[in-house]
């Protein structure tokens, strides 16, 4: 452990007096030491949804929620967004600093060499109905992977190093082949040639009977959104894939697991949300007031998706950068998404509202990523698909701090039971 001790709490119960460590993080974040709270008071914490627990210590990234500030190993999200490619950033996550050149090949040598998947698991594409959830394909997917590249047995470094350059690599081709499969037409293999955000363009729009060139713009913007989804400190997903990790699961089953989790509606799912409910908005002639009156009322579960946060409670840095590159893929393109003006009303009207005022309610990152992926022809069942590929260096980082801490422990919550006292069992048939 790196946290420092910077102060003592006492905490008083009847007439006992126990004194707890105040540890703090670099950026001022404090937190109550309450690792031997158990052991000395027999209490444990109650904090349902764990909103003001610390799980772990970590040197990945770091979120200011009060102020809308996001860094990953300290560089602000923007200017990673602004100056670097994905490849760079998911280098940093994982290796702690940003690549030099030669660092940088090798890194996309290794990806490019590594993209392929096993051609028997080609078969597992044809087997899913055609309407299955692409989060569902990516997910079985990726526990597949550990059954075709089981060297990770062992738990050695080098081991480890290629399977996360495995996983890297090949969720992509996975997502686009499950994509190519919903249309029934012939996977599109990766390319050696082609840089890791034009290579996906291709696998999912080029055809034996279309050969676009890859939209310069279109993949800047890609780029631009993966970084944004890099990673995200102790979010659900992210939690997921640490606790299945600390049982000494393999990086493939708490990757996948960390796919399910993302997603929920309420997790990264909520980005094809979004496109849903201003398609919905859009069908009922614009109407974005009567959203916003569903939204607010308690008894209707109708919630504005793409809006709050639990950790941001001003405007997400994310949505800011999201929303600009939005309004400039649709210049460069020419072609205007109707649903970015409903969108932009709605949030004007939102953040003009009370309700959402008082509960510090902003647009999060889903709010307008999604409208940029439509420009590139992504269709809205792929959404949370995008947002597993950019969050994926975010989990590996993770993964890895975590299985390299010091002083691992396997997650294990307690709980405070509220079930029936101890009860007899009643034969069957004297049963009412
Ligand atoms: N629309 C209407 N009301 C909302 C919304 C919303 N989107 N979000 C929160 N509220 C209200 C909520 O009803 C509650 O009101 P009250 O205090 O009167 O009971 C208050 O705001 C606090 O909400 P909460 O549910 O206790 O907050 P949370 O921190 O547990 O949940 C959240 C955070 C993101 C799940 C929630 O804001 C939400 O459901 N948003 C919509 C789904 C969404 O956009 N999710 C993506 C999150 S960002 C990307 C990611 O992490 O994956």
């Amino acid at each position: 452990m790196t946290v420092q001790e910077q102060d003592r709490a006492t905490l008083r119960i009847g007439d006992h007096e126990w004194v707890l460590p105040v540890v703090a993080g670099t950026e001022g974040e404090r937190a109550l030491d309450i690792r031997t709270l158990r052991r000395e008071t027999g209490l444990i914490t109650f904090d349902p949804g764990f909103a003001n627990s610390g799980s772990c210590e970590s040197t990945i990234t770091y979120i200011d929620g009060e102020h809308g500030i996001l860094r990953y190993r300290g560089y602000d999200v923007e200017e990673l967004a602004e100056q670097c490619e994905f490849v760079e950033v998911a280098y940093l996550l994982i290796h702690g600093s940003l690549p030099n050149h030669a660092q940088r090949a090798e890194f996309s040598r290794l990806l490019n060499l590594h993209s392929l998947v096993h051609e028997d698991m080609i078969h597992f594409f044809s087997h899913y109905p055609d309407r299955a959830h692409p989060m569902a394909i990516l997910s079985a997917m990726v526990v597949s992977l550990s059954s075709f590249y089981p060297e990770l047995g062992e738990n050695r470094r080098e081991d480890i190093d290629m399977t996360v350059t495995r996983v890297l690599s090949k969720l992509r081709t996975i997502a686009a082949f499950s994509y190519k499969k919903s249309l029934g037409e012939p996977i599109v293999y990766p390319r050696h040639d082609l840089k890791y955000c034009d290579n996906f363009l291709n696998m999912m729009f080029s055809s034996p009977v279309v050969k676009d060139p890859i939209n310069p713009v279109l993949a800047d913007a890609l780029n631009k959104l993966l970084i944004l989804h890099v990673d995200h400190e102790q979010n659900c997903s992210s939690t997921v894939v640490r606790a299945v990790g600390s049982a000494e699961a393999n990086l493939y089953a708490s990757i996948s697991a960390g796919i399910c989790a993302l997603s929920g509606l309420l997790h990264g799912g909520a980005n094809q949300h979004v496109i849903e409910m201003l398609i919905d908005i859009r069908a009922n002639g614009g109407r974005v007031d009567s959203a916003i009156e569903r939204a607010k009322d308690h008894k209707d579960s109708y919630r504005l998706m793409g809006f709050g946060h639990r950790v941001y409670k001003a405007y997400d840095p994310r949505a800011r950068v999201a929303k600009q590159i939005c309004k400039d893929v649709m210049a460069a393109t020419g072609q205007l998404d109707p649903l970015l003006d409903i969108a932009q009303e709605l949030e004007f009207k939102a953040l003009a509202d009370p309700y959402f005022q008082e509960r510090n309610l902003y647009p999060n990152v889903d709010f307008y990523t999604g409208l940029t992926y439509r420009q590139m022809g992504i269709p809205t069942d792929m959404l949370t698909v995008m947002f597993a590929i950019g969050r994926l260096p975010g989990w590996v980082a993770q993964w890895l701090e975590m299985r390299g801490d010091g002083e691992p422990r396997i997650v294990r919550p307690r709980q405070i039971y509220t079930g029936p006292g101890k009860c007899s069992v009643i034969p069957i048939d004297q049963r009412p």
